[in-house]
């Protein structure tokens, strides 16, 4: 009666069922099974390990990656209730979306196999390339927990990390400290008006922390504001999207940019020549990048405060 009762538990809950139903079509990771249900990364991974306290799924790790896939038969005594999951109506489309998903995912392993060549650690060659920079001052625009921070801190002289979450920053701190990097200053600001001192640092970088600011143009000009003549500013983002679940449980205010738009934001706040890199990444994602780069002219002065200029980007729906 006992493991009667905890099976209703763990099944009394929609997101749990809805996920339970996805493993038992297909074997999946937790960052599929996140776009597929559109709940944070921390709530999928609880919600699988119910499922697997239950035993009614099972764990396999392949490529660095770990997976997870139903292990219950119709022979199980729990299966009239798995089987009532597996046919009860598909509410949110998740059955379609998986298809899709299964669909992008051969794409994928046909790409990977044309890849599979030496020389494809992208992280090491990115440590490479930026040892040969030369020793920079830069600003983290929005640094999260800092898995950026710490590693521009590596070859840059002084890193600035800002963010508006005390908990993110404090974070970030911790793993600073861990890795004894002690050129970090984190600080805690809306980076629409930031207390740092105008035209004082060489690079600052903005990693997909635009598409949470309510006035991208603000964050802009800030940011184009900091640099010195001749700085540079690179911003990393995702191409327009239509995953409507990232408003409510990631925080985002704009669906992803049109890389255009943006160039046009970058040079109303003063940045020259703002070059666009396109890279396709795991096409199996709604989320795909790409990178802008922009200089702070030379001989300039500060654009006009963001409020006072025409928005390319439109203002961002909460
Ligand atoms: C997706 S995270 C990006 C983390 C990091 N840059 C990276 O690439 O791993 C976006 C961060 O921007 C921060 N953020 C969003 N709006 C902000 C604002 N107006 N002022 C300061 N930080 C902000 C959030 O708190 C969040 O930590």
């Amino acid at each position: 009666m006992q493991e009667l009762t905890e099976a209703f538990k763990t099944l009394g809950d929609p997101t749990r069922l809805r996920i339970l139903r996805l493993v038992g079509e297909a074997r999946l990771n937790v960052s599929e099974v996140v776009s597929l249900v559109g709940v944070a990364q921390s709530s999928v991974s609880h919600h699988l390990t119910r499922l697997k306290a239950l035993e009614l799924i099972r764990e396999e790790r392949q490529g660095g990656f770990t997976y997870y896939s139903l292990v219950v038969d119709e022979k199980a005594p729990l299966w009239p209730l798995i089987r009532l999951a597996k046919n009860a109506p598909d509410e949110h489309g998740d059955l379609a979306r998986l298809t899709d998903l299964l669909r992008r995912r051969e794409d994928v392993h046909t790409l990977n196999e044309k890849l599979l060549e030496p020389g494809q650690s992208w992280r090491l060659w990115a440590a490479a390339l930026a040892s040969l920079l030369p020793p920079l001052d830069l600003v983290d625009f929005g640094c999260g927990t800092g898995v950026l921070t710490v590693e521009l801190a590596r070859w840059a002289r002084h890193v600035t990390a800002i963010d508006r979450s005390a908990t993110a920053l404090h974070k970030a701190r911790v793993e600073a400290e861990r890795l004894g990097l002690h050129n970090i200053t984190f600080l805690e600001a809306n980076l629409e008006a930031l207390p740092l001192k105008s035209g004082a640092y060489d690079l600052v970088v903005l990693s997909q922390s635009l598409h949470h600011v309510e006035s991208c143009e603000r964050v802009l000009t800030e940011g184009a504001r900091l640099l010195k003549p001749g700085g540079r500013m690179v911003v990393l983002e995702l191409l327009p999207h239509d995953e409507q679940w990232v408003r409510s449980s990631l925080g985002h205010r704009h669906l992803g940019f049109e890389p255009e738009a943006l160039r046009d934001a970058m040079r109303a706040a003063g940045l020259e020549a703002p070059t666009l890199v396109s890279a396709p990444r795991d096409v199996a994602s709604p989320f795909k990048a790409f990178l802008l780069t922009g200089t702070r002219a030379v001989s300039q002065s500060l654009p006009a405060p963001a409020a006072l200029r025409k928005s390319p980007l439109g203002t961002s729906a909460s």
